[in-house]
């Protein structure tokens, strides 16, 4: 088939994630093969892959180890469904695993097949719980603003971003919200060393106002996602967070689906902070991208309320724990364990903030930035010190994401804010290289726009 067909096709036939149609028209390019941290789309065209294939491929493309050992299972056995009594023996091993390495009490897991579903199950774990204790008021739903947790209804109903939002109101009742803990765009304009954390005082006074006793789980991100530009929490938010959770019989969930699997220097965000949630949820590279599975994870005392008899966690999905994404799950795990991965993602991480400090000093338009191990974004504002942003009319984020397209580098960015979250496998060159083209293009608006 010709590359003008192909092309053409998919804009016909498929309804793309997240795309309008003026952009999608454009230029729609396929991508055909993957190798490291790159990609060549289907005219030969090489791409740096900087946002890890949606901070899924940490681990970079074409990775033989984990295509054969998908291989190896799927000739061996490619499926048999987790229903009732029923197991597959990676489904088991990878359940171990995890026990293994998820902090404190967090030990037993419901596997699901995206991220969304992840946290859909956090959220009915929750009210199921507390149905079965017999507390059936407590089922109200807290979350954050501005935070993203996923499509699914119970997902896009516990994201605070209107955009997500809006067309599909009414959303499902009995969700209510926080505001967000992002110090560089507080909502109550507040500077952090004098804030006394008002955004943790006003999501306590919200859980009062509601009442305690209606209130089944908080859901959060411990550092939001690329969306917002991953702003780290203010000094002792989470930990206060995690008391006032626990006084008040409150379900703490932590949606690690962006931030989980090493990629912040740890396995899981939260162990920066020794912050454990009560449900953990966990998706995207835990295989690495080589195939589709997300995770819910809990405690064994949560879970023992759906261990009696005549009870029973009523979830469930025909391939949630599919046996070839949890041997892909094992091998990311076996591989990021054999080459110490974890410390690397912290030692790649500590270059890319040292060269993100040294384009902060010598470009005024640097905003800020922030992030930890192969998490970045930066922000360009029209002036830094009274955080005033561009115009935008100017689109200044889109034409330097524009002119790394063109030269061959995948640049995500959300209006203004750049992401640079690529595989924890980069090198410092590669960092460099990232970073250098984003430079390139800083360069480029300032001798436009000024
Ligand atoms: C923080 C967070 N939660 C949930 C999700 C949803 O995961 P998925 O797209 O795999 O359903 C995402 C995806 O971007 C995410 O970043």
């Amino acid at each position: 088939m010709k590359t003008s067909k192909i092309k053409k096709d998919a804009i016909e036939y498929i309804i793309p994630h997240w795309a309008d149609y003026k952009s999608l028209i454009k230029e729609p390019k396929i991508f055909v093969k993957g190798e490291g941290v790159y990609l060549y789309d289907i005219e030969g065209k090489k791409y740096f892959d900087t946002f890890s294939s949606l901070v899924t491929s940490i681990l970079g493309h074409g990775n033989k180890e984990i295509a054969d050992a998908i291989y190896a299972q799927v000739r061996e056995l490619e499926f048999f469904p987790n229903i009732g009594d029923t197991f597959t023996l990676p489904l088991v091993q990878l359940a171990n695993k995890l026990a293994g390495i998820a902090p404190g009490e967090l030990k037993v897991s419901f596997f699901v097949n995206s991220g969304s579903e992840a946290n859909e199950t956090a959220i009915k774990l929750a009210r199921q719980y507390f149905w079965e204790k017999g507390q059936k008021s407590k089922y109200k739903i807290m979350a954050r603003r501005y935070s993203y947790h996923g499509t699914t209804l119970g997902g896009v109903s516990a994201t605070g971003l209107p955009y997500f939002r809006t067309p599909f109101e009414p959303l499902m009742p009995g969700y209510i919200f926080a505001p967000s803990a992002n110090c560089l765009r507080c909502e109550f304009g507040l500077e952090p060393k004098n804030c006394k954390l008002m955004c943790a005082k006003t999501l306590e006074n919200l859980v009062g106002w509601e009442g305690p006793e209606t209130v089944a789980a908080l859901i959060m991100d411990p550092i939001p996602g690329s969306n917002t530009g991953y702003p780290v929490p203010p000094d002792g938010y989470l930990e206060r967070i995690r008391k006032f959770c626990t006084k008040n019989d409150i379900l703490l969930i932590f949606d690690e689906i962006q931030t989980g699997i090493a990629k912040t220097g740890k396995w899981f965000a939260c162990e920066h902070w020794n912050v454990v949630p009560d449900i953990l949820t966990i998706g995207k590279a835990i295989t690495a991208a080589y195939l589709p599975l997300g995770v819910t994870m809990t405690t064994p005392e949560i879970y023992s309320a759906f261990r009696k008899s005549g009870s029973e966690f009523r979830s469930g999905s025909t391939f949630g724990g599919h046996a070839a994404s949890c041997v892909a799950a094992l091998k990311t795990l076996e591989i990021i364990e054999r080459d110490n991965l974890i410390e690397y993602a912290g030692k790649i991480g500590a270059h890319i903030k040292k060269r993100l400090g040294e384009m902060y000093k010598k470009y005024p338009i640097v905003g800020n930035y922030r992030g930890m191990g192969t998490l970045w974004a930066m922000e360009l504002l029209k002036d830094r010190k009274t955080r005033t942003p561009f115009d935008p009319k100017l689109k200044v984020g889109n034409r330097i994401r524009d002119f790394c397209w063109e030269r061959g580098m995948i640049l995500r960015n959300n209006a203004d804010i750049l992401v640079i979250a690529p595989s924890i496998i980069i090198t410092r060159e590669q960092a460099d290289e990232i970073l250098g083209l984003i430079e390139e293009g800083i360069k480029m608006i300032m001798k436009e726009s000024m």
